[in-house]
């Protein structure tokens, strides 16, 4: 029976289903095969700092659902790292009575085991009986083996989600990285076209300007010449954004409290916001927050994440603005509720030139598709990262993350 009892566990720990199955199986099966009423696995949980049940066999009225730090024969066993044998009411060792536990309510016999691999705990295993229950050397052996089978069980689990995660990671590097190198090229062919451009478009719509002020105001010829200076001015912008994509400006790093810019940045967006019916939130930390900022470039990328959020509030909304420290980050979170992003695009949206803002008339809007890749290049000179929380239907959230310094740090160079 024994030899069957760690053939089974093992047959289950290694499936290939779920974790959540893995274990409440082996929960079952330990029950069962030691002839105990109650089997609970709980896991520790370090950002909660307490044991969760993770899998239960027995009556449902009978699990205690956590353990807080420092509470009940969990945290006893799990510091000690040895098992414990508990019998009530007849409590039978003085360290025993010390330890409140409620779990062990209605139960004659407990055993707590850790889930330990000798060096971190993950766990810990309560088996409980209505009657007295004391397990034969053999037993005991098998449980222990059954307890290291489940911690590695658990442990790999942890390992498989580190290694997903920073896969994730590495795959959202990667292909940034591929398209930085594949638009390199082709915002180099941009920048010597705009080059180009530039000039001739300057005298085009200084000629149009001097146009427009010889030209009577109910002349027939009014409208064309209004085309012609607001289509210059669209391509003035679009030349600009082509410039501030691919000139490699250097930083100008100072120690700067975020919050100021944004004040200095939300202040010119004020009356736009107004006329959009766009209610401004600012909910900025009281004590400043400092990062090597420079100034001119990072007010830059906020205008273009401002600019977007008032843009897709087409019909008003709410723009809220939060700054905090998370770490050893100043975060600037920039939330709208202009509808988000269509998931299907979502992974466009920092590929230059992509824009879904292809308004013809001259009274809609129209974009180039550079503003997030400039934001995302200036973000990312400053060590920074942006995150996006994106509702589809809702609005979204653009998190700016930059390493935080101290008052009057010096940049490093
Ligand atoms: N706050 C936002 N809400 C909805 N869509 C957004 C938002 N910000 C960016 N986008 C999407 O990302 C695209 C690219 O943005 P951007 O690079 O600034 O270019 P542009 O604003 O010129 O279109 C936008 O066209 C839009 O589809
Ligand atoms: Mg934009």
């Amino acid at each position: 029976m024994s030899k069957d009892l760690i053939t089974k566990i093992i047959d289950i720990t290694t499936s290939e289903t779920s974790l959540g199955d893995r274990l409440a199986k082996s929960a079952c099966l330990l029950a069962k095969e030691l002839e105990m009423e109650d089997c609970t696995i709980y896991r520790w949980n370090d950002s909660e700092r307490r044991f969760m049940a993770a899998a239960h066999a027995g009556r449902r009225s009978d699990l205690i659902a956590s353990y807080m730090d420092g509470e009940g024969f969990a945290f006893a066993v799990a510091t000690s790292l040895r098992q414990a044998t508990i019998y009530t009411p007849k409590l039978e060792s003085s360290k025993a009575r010390s330890v409140h536990d409620n779990g062990l309510v209605g139960f004659r016999s407990t055993m707590v085991y850790p889930l330990s691999d000798g060096r971190s705990c993950f766990g810990v295993i309560y088996l409980k009986s209505r009657i007295k229950k004391t397990l034969s050397t053999f037993k005991k052996k098998q449980l222990i083996t059954s307890t290291k089978q489940i911690t590695y069980t658990i442990k790999s689990n942890i390992n498989y989600m580190r290694l997903q995660s920073t896969y994730n990671e590495f795959r959202t590097v990667q292909k940034r990285l591929v398209n930085a190198e594949k638009l390199m090229t082709l915002g180099e062919l941009s920048a010597t076209l705009a080059h180009e451009i530039k000039n001739p478009l300057l005298s085009i719509g200084g000629y149009a300007k001097g146009l427009r002020k010889n030209t009577e105001k109910n002349s027939k010829n009014a409208p064309y010449i209004d085309q012609i200076c607001s289509q210059v001015k669209r391509l003035e912008t679009i030349i600009d954004d082509i410039f501030n994509y691919t000139e490699e400006r250097p930083l100008c790093l100072c120690s700067t409290d975020i919050n100021e810019v944004i004040r200095t940045t939300l202040h010119l967006f004020k009356d736009r916001c107004s006329t959009n019916k766009i209610k401004i939130k600012e909910r900025l930390t009281k004590l400043p927050l400092h990062a090597q900022l420079d100034k001119d470039q990072i007010k830059i990328a906020f205008d273009n994440l401002i600019a977007n959020a008032i843009q897709s509030m087409k019909d008003g909304g709410e723009l809220t603005l939060v700054t905090k420290k998370h770490k050893e980050w100043v975060v600037v979170e920039i939330s709208d509720n202009g509808g988000g992003v269509d998931p299907k695009y979502l992974c466009e949206i920092f590929d230059p030139f992509f824009t879904t803002k292809k308004g013809k008339g001259p009274s809609e809007t129209t974009g180039t598709g550079l503003g997030l890749p400039i934001t995302n290049r200036i973000v990312t000179r400053h060590q920074g990262i942006i995150d996006i929380k994106n509702s589809y239907g809702k609005g979204i959230t653009f998190a700016v993350r930059i390493p935080s310094s101290k008052a009057g740090q010096p940049a490093k160079t």
